[in-house]
């Protein structure tokens, strides 16, 4: 089918529209539109490459993610080399180095432009006719890793570049750092931690994980961000000097770090790096000091480079972020999510302008492998600008009055056993109950694709946990209209609302019952799956890890995890107590589901579902699966070699599914 003229033209103006849009809210942060109108704008576009593929182009703006994971990085050769930076830490060494670089120039006028050096990591970025053709990592500075599928999902980085006074460079080799926001960091390791993922030493780390991930879906959901400062090759484009480059970049759609600043003479320099050193705690990145470049192109080639770095530029550091104190207490925190964590409690000291009166020690292992105990002098750090830590203790200064450190073997909050999972750093209290975990406990047992109780939010559950309301998770269930009148500000209507939405959560399917528990590696698949091969929570509460390896599916650590769960007194106790209010769902009802009441006939063979499988599937979320089509059949699922039923159904008018449109209709 020939694209109509007028479809081209609304594609192509479209992903203008888009792109210009992108890059107001993504790197200039100054939308124009609201993000409805955005969306709807997406949408057609969508929309429109749906219905004419042929019209896809890999710089369109809907081809962000979608890339299959990679089985490994291809090498990408730099075509000139990524060089590394020589470093400086005192006013001395800065003035050494522009004494040197005068000295090179024959004493001419040299001007330098200062930038924040960014903490993340160094990517190549190749532009071909204005298209993003291939990214790479810097590697050993020669050869680097493709990482093109997952540099495409970071939304600042245009996969086409705007045309400058009409045109765009033929060839455009842009140099850059990807980093991570410090607050997007802290809100990632957060989250890992709720999932009983380990956490990111830093905001460095966490980009570089992310952007080294086969996956580029994974990628796609990590707030990574882009800032470019330097180019390879370049055709078709004349750029002279570091501050024509910082200011052509952003009109070609490329994101700059808006905080740079010429530096005319030395004292301007210096001037520059205290300033950037006030702000360090301001700044979203994070940032370990200033680079110095200088300015005119010509003069960088005369200048050359040394040793893999250029002679042109410098990093001053910031000074170490380190400082001597002594630790008073070991601390034993529960986390929201039941880990326990040691906290060492300080003398206070200043470290880099903030005052620092805590130190994780993250696990039991770190404290042994540190040797750190109470009443020792430590030396602390802050690790990426963000969480003090403990870098080493000083045995020498040891009295003889230290104490070594013993992790608890109950709970501090709830005094209940802790467990070590095998192969896990992390001891945790496995209790639902344990006040330290209950409102997290809480809040996910609610959430969307739990039990889903709309009007159960996050400052609701605070007071009803701290007026002594809810204790423990079945407590919802006997909550009274009296009760929740008297929460601050809950009104009659939202009442009887939220009230029903709880009573609704009893008829929740068996697999979200699963899932809403918040058992350690149990997601809503692997519930689903559980749901699928147990009649109850009370059968599955009496699975073995034997039983449960045994299953496809389920390997050593969700099996243990779950056992264990199953093993804590409180939870047990839980259990029949959900059960007793009527939270009890049995696999095979039909249960209440985003399924409910459509009917189901197969058809043919299934490629990667056997009859059975797909028969729970149905079940599991409400449906019911028929053996002959009729009029109350809602959908046929036809695999491969359908029988006569798939005649029959086209008859009727019954809409027909293929395996993968019906595993998107179930979201399996
Ligand atoms: S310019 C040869 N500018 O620092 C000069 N680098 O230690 C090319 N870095 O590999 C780099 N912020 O990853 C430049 N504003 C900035 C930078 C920066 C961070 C990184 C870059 C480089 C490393 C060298």
């Amino acid at each position: 089918m020939a694209v109509p003229t007028e479809v081209r033209a609304r594609v192509e103006a479209l992903r203008a529209e888009i792109r210009r849009h992108d890059y107001l809210y993504h790197v200039l942060d100054r939308p124009e539109i609201t993000d409805a109108e955005y969306d709807r704008m997406f949408r057609e576009l969508v929309d429109l490459e749906a219905r004419y593929p042929e019209l896809v182009t890999p710089d369109s703006p809907t081809q962000r993610a979608g890339a299959p994971p990679a089985a490994e990085f291809r090498p990408v050769p730099h075509a000139l080399p990524m060089l590394s930076l020589q470093n400086c830490f005192r006013d001395e060494e800065l003035a050494e180095w522009h004494d040197r670089v005068r000295r090179l120039l024959g004493e001419e006028q040299v001007e330098y432009v200062c930038e924040p050096k960014l903490d993340g990591l160094s990517v190549e970025l190749v532009y071909e006719d204005g298209v993003f053709v291939v990214g790479s990592t810097r590697g050993d500075g020669r050869v680097g890793e493709d990482v093109t599928a997952n540099l495409r999902t970071i939304r600042q980085l245009p996969l086409r570049l705007f045309p400058v006074n009409g045109s765009v460079p033929r060839l455009l080799e842009v140099r850059g750092e990807v980093y991570m926001e410090k607050a997007a960091f802290l809100r990632l390791n957060e989250e890992r931690a709720r999932r009983g993922e380990p956490e990111f030493a830093n905001p460095r780390n966490a980009a570089a994980g992310s952007l080294r991930q086969l996956d580029p879906a994974i990628t796609a959901r990590r707030p990574l961000k882009l800032f470019c400062y330097h180019v390879g090759r370049v055709e078709g484009i004349e750029i002279r000097s570091q501050a024509q480059l910082l200011t052509t970049f952003p009109s070609l759609g490329l994101p700059v770090n808006p905080r740079w600043k010429l530096g005319r003479d030395l004292p301007e320099v210096r001037a520059y790096y205290r300033e950037l050193l006030a702000a360090r705690d301001e700044v979203p990145y994070a940032t370990d000091g200033m680079v110095v470049k200088v300015n005119d192109f010509s003069q960088r080639e005369r200048l050359g480079e040394i040793a893999r770095a250029p002679r042109w530029a410098i990093a001053y550091k910031f000074p170490a972020e380190e400082a001597l104190t002594r630790v008073r207490e070991i601390v034993v925190q529960v986390g929201r999510t039941g880990a326990l964590t040691p906290v060492a409690h300080l003398d206070p000291v200043e470290v880099s302008g903030v005052t620092v009166s805590r130190a994780t020690l993250h696990n039991e292992d770190e404290v042994r492998r540190k040797d750190v105990r109470v009443g020792d002098w430590v030396i602390v750090r802050r690790a990426g600008e963000v969480i003090p830590e403990i870098v080493r203790a000083l045995p020498e200064r040891r009295t003889g009055e230290e104490r070594e450190f013993q992790m608890p073997e109950l709970c501090p909050a709830c005094g209940g056993p802790v467990v070590r999972p095998a192969g896990e750093a992390t001891h945790r209290c496995e209790n639902l109950s344990c006040p330290a975990r209950i409102k997290e406990a809480i809040l996910h047992y609610a959430s969307r694709r739990a039990a889903d109780i709309q009007g159960l939010g996050e400052k609701l559950v605070d007071r009803l946990v701290e007026t002594g309301l809810v204790a423990r998770i079945s407590d919802l269930y006997r909550l009274r209209r009296e009760d929740l009148l008297a929460v601050e500000r809950m009104g009659e209507k939202s009442a009887q609302n939220l009230l029903g939405e709880i009573e609704r959560s009893k008829g929740m399917s068996l697999a979200r019952l699963i899932f809403a528990l918040g058992i350690r590696h149990v997601g809503e698949r692997v519930a689903e799956f559980l749901a699928e091969r147990f009649p109850s929570l009370e059968a599955l509460s009496h699975a073995t890890v034997e039983e449960l390896t045994a299953l496809r599916g389920v390997g050593p650590q969700i099996a243990q995890s779950i056992v264990s769960f199953f093993r804590n007194e409180e939870n047990q106790r839980l259990i029949a107590e959900l059960a007793a209010v009527g939270v009890d769902p049995r696999a095979g009802e039909p249960q209440a589901g985003p399924l409910s009441g459509k009917v189901f006939v197969f058809t043919g063979t299934l490629g990667g579902l056997t009859r059975d499988e797909a028969q729970r599937l149905v079940a599991s979320r409400g449906g019911r699966v028929a053996s002959t089509v009729s009029r109350q059949v809602d959908y046929v699922v036809a695999g491969e070699n359908p029988g006569s039923k798939l005649d029959r159904a086209r008859e009727l008018g019954i809409p027909v599914l293929t395996e993968a449109e019906f595993r998107r209709l179930i979201g399996y």
